[in-house]
């Protein structure tokens, strides 16, 4: 069971290009699930949970027992400290949160208590940590749960490690424009507010109420990817410096929306795909009070009572998050486009791919292929921009290597940088703070 998002999905990637990927994955899900015995009684039903066109087409098993989440005893919530990092990812602050504080218990019983919990309470943890905690709480398969923490890591760690805040080299805190960027969902622009780690309320709201009856509200991927369109256009609106590029926007940011749903929302035998409702989803963002007093406190993200993850059989994968990632385009087609903002609100201009990509790639071709061309340039500018070397490099980008091969993507020799210099916004570390931009918008 546990392999199957990994097995069957990858053969799909290994057997099929980036255009014929999303129908073979759906019916690579499909069938898998109604061989396994899943409940098929929703099958045919016109909207699915998740949302419209989005996997899987047959609900996944759910099983109480091994998809509860315990919040309890060794598990209970227990906020941060003064010395405990907290940043912009809700889910990682989360896990974080469930850690008994060291200063209170003896240092024979934190070791062993620590063996056993979700993240190290202090926010700071291994590439091992981080694969595990992601999976053992969230059902994040192994392939993207270890592709997130090797970057961190490589990229905006010391190499075995990250803080789940921190600065450049430190931790993703510090990863604005490698990983963090801009137009995220509910957390600040960084030269829009200063900060990439704030949870702007008017942004949280604006998504809050697109769902407004309480009883009925699931927050899943039709909405999501309805208000990432607004996110986008908000940025262009109301950040100078707003920047958008390959690796970032075109991945990582539907990486923050999608998240979002398939991770957060609770899965149960009635909804084995899940439904996001607003106890849950202000659970998990740190926001409490009256829907007329929405407060965010920082760094108090909590797992849930009565919360089941993903089951086993559905854990969330690369080819699962491509899948998603390529529905979002179909309705969000500005969501794939990299561009910026050149200094001041609604100067947003598309770069073209063709410049940065030293001609690898046109519009015509990205547009085709979004996912091949935001994971070549990634594995081009790492070379380039990091400053590591190929050998330091090498369990990241053999990894997007494996990705890439399997979708027969155009590879990019090297990457032109220079063109980015007409976007102030562009850096590729920075963080967690940052001058506020002249001309800023705040709300
Ligand atoms: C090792 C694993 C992970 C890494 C490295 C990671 C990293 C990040 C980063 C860099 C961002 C900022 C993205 C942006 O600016 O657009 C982010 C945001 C986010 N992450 Fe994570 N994350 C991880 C795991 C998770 C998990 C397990 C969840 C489960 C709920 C999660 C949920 C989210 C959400 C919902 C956001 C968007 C926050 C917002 O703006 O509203 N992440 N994460």
């Amino acid at each position: 069971m546990k392999t199957f998002t990994t097995s069957a999905l990858g053969v799909v990637l290994l057997a099929s290009n980036v255009a014929a990927f999303p129908a073979a994955a759906l019916d690579a899900l499909s069938a898998s699930f109604a061989k396994e015995g899943a409940n098929t009684k929703r099958a045919t039903s016109v909207v699915a949970p998740q949302g419209t066109g989005y996997l899987p087409l047959v609900p996944p098993p759910f099983d109480a027992a091994a998809q509860y989440v315990s919040n309890k005893g060794q598990y209970a919530f227990v906020a941060p400290g003064p010395g405990d990092a907290r940043g912009m990812c809700p889910g990682l602050n989360a896990m974080a949160n469930q850690f008994v504080s060291w200063r209170s218990i003896t240092m024979r019983l934190t070791i062993l208590i620590q063996c056993s919990n979700y993240l190290p309470h202090n926010g700071v943890a291994t590439i091992s940590q981080f694969i595990s905690a992601t999976n053992k709480v969230f059902g994040m398969a192994f392939d993207l749960g270890g592709f997130l923490a090797f970057f961190g890591a490589i990229v905006d760690g010391d190499g075995a490690g990250w803080s789940i805040d921190g600065g450049p080299h430190v931790g993703i805190g510090g990863s604005h424009n490698d990983y963090d960027s801009d137009s995220s969902p509910f957390m600040s622009d960084l030269n829009q507010y200063g900060s990439n780690k704030e949870l702007v309320i008017s942004q949280f709201k604006t998504f809050y109420d697109m769902q407004p009856d309480a009883a009925t509200a699931n927050y899943n991927l039709d909405v999501l990817t309805a208000f990432s369109g607004k996110r986008y256009t908000e940025s262009i609106n109301k950040n100078p410096y707003f920047f958008y590029g390959p690796f970032p926007g075109i991945l990582v940011s539907q990486a923050a929306f999608t998240f979002k749903y398939r991770f957060m929302a609770n899965k149960s035998a009635e909804y084995p795909e899940g439904i996001l409702n607003k106890d849950v989803l202000k659970s998990f963002s740190s926001v409490s009070g009256p829907d007329n007093n929405l407060t965010w406190t920082p760094g108090h993200e909590r797992i849930p009572d009565n919360w089941y993850k993903r089951n086993d059989a559905d854990q969330y994968s690369i080819p699962y998050f491509f899948a998603d990632v390529v529905r979002i385009g179909q309705t969000q087609p500005e969501r794939l486009v990299i561009g910026c903002n050149h200094g001041a609100v609604n100067t947003f201009n598309a770069i073209d791919p063709a410049t940065i990509s030293n001609g690898a790639y046109t519009a015509g071709q990205v547009a085709a292929s979004p996912l091949c061309f935001a994971t070549e340039f990634a594995l081009a500018e790492l070379i380039g921009t990091t400053g590591l070397s190929a050998a330091q490099l090498a369990p990241l980008t053999s990894s997007l290597q494996n990705v890439t091969k399997s979708m027969n993507c155009q590879s990019i020799g090297s990457v032109n940088m220079s063109a980015l210099t007409a976007c102030p916004g562009f850096s590729f570390y920075g963080g967690p703070t940052g001058p506020i931009a002249p001309g800023a918008i705040q709300s």
